[in-house]
């Protein structure tokens, strides 16, 4: 169980100002989502949450400072399914979901017995074993999505970073990763932190939503509180009817000019 904060961060790329005096708290075994739209720094917040870009301000894992972590150290720390991850050539998926267990083979050395069977249960689960000995360069876009959080998940890393992790999955497979997820949060408390487009999808299953517009965070809280017409219609310059769903959270509706939600029918 670890924790994550981050105190008044800075990210500047190409003398740009790109994520700026973000200040957030994530208590372990929690889900924090960032939404935001295009541009307003979510991949930003992330690499730098997992030292892959360099910030200013603190971030700091249950007290660590990530930048004085060493690679090895952070990758046992955390994981990363990046936005647009590179498919390395030649390399079947179950090597690329071996790449995950890195961390934990010596130095010279090569998998155990013990890494094999933990990719295998995962390409299992994601339901990939059918494709464990195809190339990473000949899937899917969203059979290579599920290898990416493979891989991420073979970590076995207490926070798990997930950048748009669905992008490129349907509805189904969409909804099988991120329960997952969630059932992987609830048994070994892993701490979460996603950016996903999606606001409904986002509102099912944050505990905590972050709305980041122009590197900064414009709104916070549960789903009711961030997801409102008039935050979306500011910052996304989006129409929308926000519906509240009895069950808890809401549905986000994006509407045509001129026609009602009443016209689309059928949600309550
Ligand atoms: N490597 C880079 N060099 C320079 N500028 C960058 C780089 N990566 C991102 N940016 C800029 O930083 C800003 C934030 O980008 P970022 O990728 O964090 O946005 P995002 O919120 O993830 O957007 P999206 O919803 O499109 O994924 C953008 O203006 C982008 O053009
Ligand atoms: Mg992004």
């Amino acid at each position: 169980m670890t924790a994550l904060t981050a105190q008044d961060v800075g990210v500047t790329l190409l003398e740009r100002q790109v994520v700026d005096g973000v200040s957030l708290s994530v208590p372990a075994g929690t889900w924090l989502t960032l939404v935001g739209p295009n541009g307003a720094g979510k991949s930003t917040l992330l690499r730098a949450v997992s030292g892959a870009v360099a910030h200013s301000g603190t971030i700091a894992f249950d007290g660590v400072e990530v930048a004085r972590l060493r690679s090895r150290e952070r990758a046992r720390l955390v994981a990363v399914v990046p936005q647009d991850p590179t498919r390395p050539e030649g390399m079947t998926v179950l090597d690329y979901v071996l790449l995950g267990r890195t961390p934990y083979i010596p130095y010279l050395g090569t998998e155990s017995a013990e890494d094999l069977a933990m990719a295998g249960e995962l390409l299992d689960t994601l339901e990939l074993r059918s494709l464990s000995h195809r190339l990473v360069t000949e899937l899917s876009g969203g059979e290579f999505q599920r290898s990416v959080l493979a891989r991420a998940l073979s970590q076995q890393a207490p926070v798990l970073l997930l950048d748009e992790p669905t992008s490129s999955l349907d509805l189904g497979h969409a909804q099988q990763v991120l329960e997952l997820v969630d059932e992987l949060r609830a048994s070994r408390g892993l701490t979460v932190v996603s950016a996903l487009h999606d606001l409904t999808t986002a509102g099912q299953f944050a505990d905590h939503l972050v709305l980041l517009a122009d590197g900064r965070v414009v709104a916070q809280g549960s789903a009711q509180e961030v997801l409102t017409e008039e935050l979306i219609s500011a910052h996304y310059g989006a129409r929308v009817r926000v519906l509240t769903d009895p069950q808890g959270g809401v549905v986000v509706v994006p509407l045509r000019p001129g026609r009602s939600v009443r016209e689309i029918g059928g949600v309550a």
